[in-house]
């Protein structure tokens, strides 16, 4: 297993880090000794870092995965987990306030049974919560020792530019990392989300970098997934991602790839993404051991780098405006500088 930096911060994780939204989840997950194993098989083959949410399974993943540390060095893990979800039905209990904030933190301590969260991350935007209560929330969280950093999920570039400024003004902690729905599929993170998070020296970790099953190549085209699995059950939110043509193109593709490698689809996947340095960490979901032991390996194998092009190529994307702009105007003003 390779280690990278957290942006620039000092902190070392895995390459793959292990996701624990499946944990204790009873429709498409596993149950908690599965857990409990996937989690010793992770940390086993050399994962460090591990993510969950006080939001999976209602607050079960958290209690499953602070079980299964248990039998670890608690130092030696980097244990990650978010807040903004609701997590009652009162008004306070949601968002990004001092008040909700501060609860559900010290409610994931007591579910991890552990006296530190090493990144907490607010696990999306909230529209009414001025930025400067929840950067003073999350800077006082790291003064008393009860976080280590602090990173943003699901953020808008500007957000997280708004939250990094306000910080910087205030002296305050700021985001370290940014954690963001990335595949080859699904690919808008690269308009205006990566190079804002690139920009401030921060991480960035890939959530659903497999595509939530589909950049295994398991699935082949067909009218729809077989039932009892993830796409189908989540298939409102599933299908418009990823249950459509150019989805089944790169799928295809990928596996064309990986089978003249002689490589599972997942660990080419995986790697397409961290072969950009800006990339920190994929983080992979599983509900079986087979699964993450076939996802691992990209832990430590680099794609070659004609074969990240003909990827890169087959799942192109639009960028839009202002990258349209940018290709053919940028270099009649700024084409001559060799850097
Ligand atoms: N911040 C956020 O808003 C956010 C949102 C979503 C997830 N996350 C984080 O990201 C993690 C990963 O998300 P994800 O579960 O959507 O990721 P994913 O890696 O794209 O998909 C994981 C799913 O793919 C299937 N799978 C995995 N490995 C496989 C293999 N080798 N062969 C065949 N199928 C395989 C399994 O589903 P089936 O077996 O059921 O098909 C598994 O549940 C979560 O656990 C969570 O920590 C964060």
């Amino acid at each position: 297993m390779k280690y990278r930096y957290v942006g620039k911060t000092g902190l070392l994780v895995s390459r793959v880090c292990l996701g624990t939204m499946t944990f204790g989840n009873k429709e498409w997950g596993c149950d908690e000794k599965t857990s409990i194993n996937l989690t010793h098989v992770f940390i086993e083959e050399g994962g460090n870092f591990i993510d969950t949410a006080d939001l999976y399974s209602s607050g079960e993943s958290e209690i499953i995965t602070g079980n299964a540390i248990k039998d670890f060095r608690r130092d030696d893990i980097v244990l990650a987990t978010k807040c903004w979800f609701r997590t009652a039905k009162t008004p306070n209990a949601k968002g990004l306030s001092r008040k909700h904030i501060i609860e559900a933190c010290e409610a994931s301590l007591k579910r991890l049974r552990t006296d530190y969260i090493d990144l907490y991350q607010i696990h999306g935007p909230d529209p009414r919560t001025p930025f400067e209560e929840t950067m003073r929330t999350l800077d006082d969280l790291v003064r008393q020792g009860k976080v280590r950093y602090v990173g943003c999920s699901n953020l808008y570039a500007w957000q997280v530019l708004k939250a990094n400024g306000i910080s910087s003004c205030m002296n305050l902690e700021k985001l370290c990392c940014g954690q963001y729905l990335y595949n080859l599929v699904v690919r808008d993170v690269e308009r205006e989300i990566l190079p804002a998070c690139s920009d401030q020296g921060m991480g960035f970790i890939c959530w659903s970098p497999l595509g939530g099953g589909m950049l295994t190549g398991k699935y082949k085209k067909a009218d729809k997934p077989d039932e009892g699995t993830r796409m189908a059950i989540t298939a409102e939110y599933s299908l418009p991602r990823y249950w459509h043509e150019r989805g089944f193109r790169i799928s295809e593709e990928l596996v064309k790839v990986a089978e003249n490698l002689k490589k599972p689809a997942a660990v080419v996947a995986l790697a397409w993404l961290l072969r950009d340095k800006r990339v920190t960490s994929v983080i992979v979901g599983a509900r079986r051991e087979k699964q993450l032991k076939g996802t691992l390996r990209a832990g430590e194998w680099d794609l070659p780098g004609e074969l990240w092009t003909k990827l890169d190529e087959v799942a192109e994307f639009d960028h839009g405006y202002p990258k349209m702009w940018m290709d053919t105007t940028f270099p009649l003003t700024f084409g001559e500088e060799e850097f």
